[in-house]
C-alpha cells in the first residue's frame, strides 16, 4: 500500500475518523475514541457493511489494526461478499493487520477452518479473553462486534443482556478500542431489539431502510453521541460499489 493513501488523523487524536464518504462531518470529524457505538438497523440496512467499511477504512487510510467479531456470517461469505467492493480482507488478515473471529460457525453446527474461533457454547468471559489475546497480537485501534442480537437470544433476560453488554463494551473501552457493536431491529421505532443495548453504548446510529412509495429508502441518524455536537437530521446514505455513501447535505426523499 503506497503512503499516499494514508490520512493521519493528527489533527485531533481523540478522535476516530470512520472514512465512510459523508459520515464523519456528522459527528464532529469522527468518533469520540476508546468508546463503544450502537449501529442500528432492520435487516440488509447495512449494518455489517458499515462495521466493515469502519475497519477497512481504519487499517488502510489511519494505520490502525482492527478486529472483527463474526456472530452471525462465516468469515469465508464475509470476506467474499466485500470483494465487490475491492476490500482484500484477507490480505490485510495476512498482514497481522486484521482478526475476523469466527464466532458464527459452531453455534449452527459447522466445521472450523478460521484461525481465531469462539468455539464454546456462548460465553462472554471467553470471548472478552479472546479478544484480549487478539489485542495482545495485533495491537488493534478498532473493533466491530456484529451483531448483539446472538448474544441476546442467548441470555434472554434483558438484565443480564445488559450486563453482559456492559462487561464487553467496557473491556473494550479499557483495552483501547473503539468499536461498533451492531444490532438488528424489526423496525425502528425501538433504537435496540432487546431495549438495553443503547444504555450500554456511547452512542447509537440508526440506520433506516424503508420503503416510500414503490422505492425503498435508505436513511442515517445519529441519536445520540455523547461528547460531540452531532447532526440532529436524518440524512440519506447509499450502498455503492465503493460501500456506503452518505450525504450529509440533502434531505431525505419523502412523498
Ligand atoms: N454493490 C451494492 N450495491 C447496492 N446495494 C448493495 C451492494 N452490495 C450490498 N448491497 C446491499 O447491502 C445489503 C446487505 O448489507 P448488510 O451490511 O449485510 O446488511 P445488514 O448487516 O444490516 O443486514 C444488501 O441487502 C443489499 O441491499
Ligand atoms: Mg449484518
Amino acid at each position: 500500500m503506497s503512503n499516499d493513501n494514508l490520512v493521519k488523523n493528527k489533527t485531533n487524536p481523540k478522535c476516530v475518523p470512520t472514512g465512510i464518504p459523508g459520515f464523519d462531518e456528522l459527528c464532529g470529524g469522527g468518533l469520540p475514541r476508546n468508546r463503544t457505538y450502537l449501529v442500528s438497523g432492520t435487516s440488509g440496512a447495512g449494518k455489517t457493511i458499515f462495521g466493515l467499511q469502519y475497519i477497512y477504512n481504519g487499517i488502510t487510510k489511519y494505520e490502525e489494526n482492527g478486529i472483527f467479531i463474526a456472530m452471525e456470517e462465516r468469515p469465508e461469505q464475509i470476506r467474499e461478499n466485500v470483494k465487490q467492493f475491492r476490500w482484500d480482507l484477507k490480505g490485510l488478515e495476512e498482514e497481522g493487520k486484521l482478526a475476523i473471529v469466527d464466532a458464527c460457525s459452531t453455534k449452527i453446527g459447522l466445521p472450523l477452518y478460521e484461525k481465531y474461533i469462539d468455539d464454546r457454547p456462548f460465553d462472554m468471559r471467553s470471548m472478552v479473553d479472546q479478544i484480549m489475546a487478539i489485542q495482545d497480537n495485533i495491537d488493534a485501534k478498532r473493533a466491530v462486534v456484529d451483531g448483539t442480537t446472538s448474544i441476546g437470544f442467548h441470555f434472554q433476560d434483558p438484565s443480564k443482556i445488559r450486563i453482559e453488554l456492559l462487561k464487553l463494551s467496557t473491556t473494550l473501552e479499557i483495552i483501547g478500542l473503539t468499536s461498533l457493536m451492531t444490532c438488528e431491529i424489526i423496525d425502528d421505532v425501538m433504537a435496540s431489539r432487546f431495549g438495553v443495548e443503547a444504555f450500554v453504548t456511547e452512542g447509537t446510529i440508526l440506520m433506516s431502510y424503508k420503503r416510500r412509495d414503490a422505492v425503498r429508502v435508505r436513511s442515517t441518524e445519529i441519536l445520540k453521541m455523547r461528547g460531540t455536537n452531532h447532526s440532529q437530521r436524518i440524512h440519506p446514505y447509499e450502498i455503492t460499489t465503493k460501500g456506503i455513501v452518505v450525504h450529509p447535505n440533502e434531505e431525505v426523499y419523502s412523498a
